[in-house]
């Protein structure tokens, strides 16, 4: 079954602590961080403190999407605060397959996430260093965008790519009950959504109708 990992930044950032506690009641798998500098992405999100200050809400695995120029330099930062995955952008990783290596020296699983735009080509030779590829069915920035359908053939290829190996795929970006079904049955195994799961504050309603598919 896929796995749905609700996004914060969709939640109410003055209570980010109870909204992270309500997301595991209502059978969130994981819970998804987007952290942008207003560099790689224009928006500014959040950083390594309030991390560590949600640790003690949840058990549940953090995510944390980095969305970030150069984020070699954060690699330590989020891991220290209780990142359980780290994920960073091919587009924004000089040396990606040294990046990679070093997420998971810090006992942090490692993955990469490619913008609509980037073909997966890239990730050819560096599998053996991957956990996790995040497919952006969006470009990133902003919750509440439109599904870019053209990501639905990426999911495929990535999936034919990792053959046998043990990498989950995550999509993020415009994820509905509609477009979850379409992913799931292209090959994903964890899904972000922020919009979906927040809509009306049903949080337990509207991950199940994710997974119904
Ligand atoms: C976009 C973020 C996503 C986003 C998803 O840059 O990476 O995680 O919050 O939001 P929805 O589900 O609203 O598209
Ligand atoms: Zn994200």
């Amino acid at each position: 079954m896929v796995k749905i990992a609700p996004s914060i930044l969709s939640a109410d950032f003055a209570n980010l602590g109870r909204e992270v506690e309500a997301l595991e009641k209502a059978g969130a798998d994981i819970i998804h961080i987007d952290v942008m500098d207003g560099n790689f992405v224009p928006n500014l999100t959040i950083g390594p403190c309030v991390v560590k200050a949600l640790r003690r809400y949840t058990q549940l695995p953090f995510d944390v999407h980095l969305m970030v120029k150069n984020p070699e330099q954060m690699i330590p930062w989020f891991a220290e605060a209780g990142a359980d995955i780290i994920t960073v952008h091919a587009e924004a990783c000089k040396h990606l397959d040294k990046t990679l290596a070093t997420i998971r020296e810090y006992g942090v699983k490692a993955g990469v996430s490619l913008n609509p735009a980037t073909n997966e080509d890239c990730l050819r030779y560096i599998l053996d260093k991957l956990d996790l590829i995040l497919i952006m069915s969006v470009n990133p920035g902003f919750g509440g965008q439109s599904f870019i359908k053209s990501q639905l053939e990426k999911i495929t290829s990535v999936k034919e790519l990792i053959g046998n190996k043990k990498i989950e795929i995550e999509v993020d970006g415009g994820i509905n009950p509609m477009t979850a079904a379409e992913c799931a049955a292209a090959g994903a195994d964890i899904l972000v959504a922020g919009t979906a799961v927040f809509a009306g504050g049903e949080y337990q309603k509207n991950i199940n109708n994710l997974r119904q598919y």
